[in-house]
């Protein structure tokens, strides 16, 4: 699978895309629930050596940085648990973390294991005495697709409060597929038996394999996002997999990723010609008044209806509702009632809440 040997490695323009929804996404994660919970989880199962061979952070210096920043806003016990197979690399990130000074509210444990086995072993004690784990959001970034078996991803996020962030790395997963031995990975894996005899009758391959493990995924979570990151020629590596159960952090890490792809197709390619990304940027106003047009039949809503299920939904953000109806208010499209729900007066072109569109 990876072909990468060495302690260190050079990043790829993806990773750094990567950690630019990962350092979004926290950045907004951090504060949030440390209004309401003292003691935070983050958990790095594939945790590399904290270090790229061009002087870039790795994940796990990138988020204890990320968190000493926020320092004056967090009050509380901060957790990380950074989990790494190889010794040198883990060595390494043993190293670069103590170079380093952290407050001492910060608990980092760094261990050189497996991912399943060690989280598996830290939730069966967790079962055992009864307990169950603080908020976390747990970071799964493997080079391959070996050793995450969907099994301890349903354990996570039967966990009140525990997210995933998953690289899936579908161009590996599509290419191996049929090679038999490993038939009991992707088992594991996808949490079925039936996938290696699925697969053969899918003509969309790529996207069958993505739908089937976002299923899964939905059947675990409330919310499950993605992000498809591309190679130089556009390629797809792998998609970012996204599951939460809480609305809030849905819409924060829908925001990480428009942030990183403002074009909003949730994707984000190493190719460097600017017309290739061009082709990523188009118009969502009418997109997005369409996919409303296919969810809810002629008739009159209030704007909260319609905010509720993009918000939940979609992709989009309410910015965009906002845009998608001042688009069809001006092509006539809808009828805009200028008395609220609340019986106050709505001010021209603008759609709160309590605003009654009609939909033609
Ligand atoms: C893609 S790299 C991680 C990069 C890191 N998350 C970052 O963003 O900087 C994957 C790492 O997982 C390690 N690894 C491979 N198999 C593992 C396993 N079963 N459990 C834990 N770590 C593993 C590899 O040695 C490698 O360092």
């Amino acid at each position: 699978m990876s072909t990468i040997t060495s302690t260190l490695w050079n990043i790829e323009p993806h990773t750094k895309a990567k950690h630019a929804i990962l350092k979004n996404y926290l950045n907004a994660w951090y504060p949030i629930l440390n209004r309401f919970d003292k003691r935070l989880n983050y958990i790095d199962g594939f945790a590399g050596p904290g270090k790229y061979s061009d002087g870039e952070i790795g994940s796990p210096i990138l988020v204890l940085d990320l968190v000493k920043a926020h320092t004056r806003d967090l009050k509380g016990e901060f957790n990380f648990i950074f989990i790494e197979k190889d010794k040198e690399r883990y060595e390494y990130l043993i190293s670069e973390i103590k170079n380093r000074t952290y407050p001492d509210h910060f608990n980092i444990h760094i261990a050189n294991d497996e991912y399943d086995k060690y989280l598996t072993e830290l939730l069966n004690s967790l079962d055992k005495d009864g307990s169950s784990l603080a908020p976390t959001f747990a970071f799964i970034d493997p080079f391959g697709f070996k050793g995450i078996p969907f099994k301890l991803i349903k354990r996570l996020l039967a966990m009140p409060k525990v997210e995933v962030f998953i690289t899936f790395m579908i161009d590996s997963i599509n290419r191996f597929l049929e090679v038999e031995n490993v038939e009991s990975t992707m088992t594991e894996l996808f949490d079925s038996e039936d996938i290696i005899s699925l697969i053969p009758k899918w003509k969309e391959r790529r996207d069958e394999i993505r739908k089937f493990y976002q299923g899964k995924l939905s059947e675990n979570a409330k919310f499950v996002r993605y992000f498809l990151m591309s190679d130089e020629h556009s390629k797809p590596i792998y998609y970012l997999f996204f599951a939460t159960n809480h609305p809030t952090g849905h819409m924060r890490m829908k925001e990480a990723m428009w942030k990183v792809d403002s074009g909003g197709s949730f994707r984000f390619s190493d190719e460097t010609d600017e017309n290739q990304q061009m082709l990523f940027t188009d118009s969502h106003d009418e997109k997005l008044f369409n996919i409303i047009k296919s969810k809810f039949i002629k008739g009159k809503y209030k704007v909260v209806d319609l905010r509720l299920f993009v918000e939940n939904d979609t992709p989009y953000l309410v910015k965009h509702l906002k845009q998608a109806l001042k688009y069809a208010e001006e092509n006539s499209f809808i009828k805009v009632d200028c008395i609220k729900s609340n019986k106050c007066k709505r001010r021209g072109k603008t759609f709160p809440d309590e605003v009654i569109i009609e939909l033609n």
